[in-house]
C-alpha cells in the first residue's frame, strides 16, 4: 500500500542519468507478469534518446498544450498556464508506448474480437506495473498525452504502420516526492471522495 501511496506522476526531474541496470529491472516488468488480451503482449517501446526525436517530441507537446490552454477560459486558464504538464525537457529517459494493433502474434484475437481495444487496455495495464516497479527503485515517472500522436509523433518516431500511441513516459529522478497528486494541490481537481461502484 505505500507503494501506491506514494506512486505519483513526476513532471519535475533531476537531469543526472538513471543507471542502465535500475532501468532494465524495470522494463523487466514489460515481460515478466502484465495480463494481455490472448497473451498478445501487443506493448512496444521507442526508447527517444536523439536529440531529433526528442526535439520532435517536445515541440509536439508544447503546440498542443497551447491549444489545450485555449481551450479553457477564466480560473481554470489561469491555473492551467501555471501548470507544469510534463517533464519532457529534462527529464534523462523518455519513452513512447505503443500498441501494435496489427500484431501478428495477436494471441489469434483470442478475448479481442468483439473489443479491439483490450489490445489497448493491456498496455496501459503493462506501462502501471512498470510505474510502480519505477516507484520502487526511487524513479519517477510521468506519462504525457498532450501530444497529437497519429499525425505528428508517430511519422516523427519512425514507427510502423498500425502502431498506436498510449503513453510518452518521462523517467527518471524526482526532485521531490509527495504522497498528494500535485492536480490536488494546486486546486485543479480533487479525488472521489467515495469509490463510485453500485450493486446490480
Ligand atoms: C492516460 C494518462 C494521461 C496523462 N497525461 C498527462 C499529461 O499529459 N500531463 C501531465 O502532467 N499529467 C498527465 N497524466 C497524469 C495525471 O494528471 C495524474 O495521474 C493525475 O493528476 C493524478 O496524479 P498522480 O498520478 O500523481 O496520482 C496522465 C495520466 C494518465 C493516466
Amino acid at each position: 500500500m505505500d507503494l501506491l501511496r506514494w506512486r505519483r506522476d513526476v513532471r519535475r526531474f533531476r537531469t543526472d542519468p538513471v543507471d542502465e541496470a535500475v532501468l532494465s529491472r524495470c522494463l523487466d516488468t514489460f515481460s515478466l507478469a502484465p495480463p494481455s488480451v490472448g497473451l498478445s503482449e501487443p506493448w512496444r517501446l521507442i526508447r527517444v534518446d536523439s536529440a531529433t526525436a526528442r526535439k520532435a517530441a517536445l515541440e509536439n507537446f508544447r503546440a498542443e498544450n497551447t491549444r489545450a490552454l485555449d481551450g479553457y477560459d477564466g480560473e481554470k486558464a489561469r491555473i492551467y498556464s501555471t501548470l507544469k504538464l510534463s517533464g519532457m525537457q529534462e527529464a534523462p529517459v523518455q519513452l513512447a508506448v505503443f500498441c501494435d494493433e496489427e500484431t501478428a502474434k495477436g494471441g489469434a484475437g483470442l478475448g479481442a474480437a468483439t473489443m479491439p481495444e483490450t489490445r489497448r487496455y493491456s498496455v496501459v495495464g503493462a506501462i502501471t506495473q512498470f510505474w510502480l516497479a519505477a516507484r520502487a527503485e526511487g524513479l519517477g515517472v510521468g506519462w504525457v498525452s498532450i501530444l497529437d500522436p497519429p499525425d505528428r509523433l508517430t511519422r516523427d518516431l519512425d514507427v510502423p504502420t498500425g502502431w498506436q500511441l498510449v503513453a510518452y513516459l518521462c523517467v527518471g529522478w524526482p526532485e521531490t516526492t509527495s504522497d498528494t497528486p500535485e492536480l490536488i494541490k494546486v486546486g485543479w481537481e480533487d479525488r472521489h471522495a467515495t469509490l463510485p461502484i453500485q450493486t446490480r
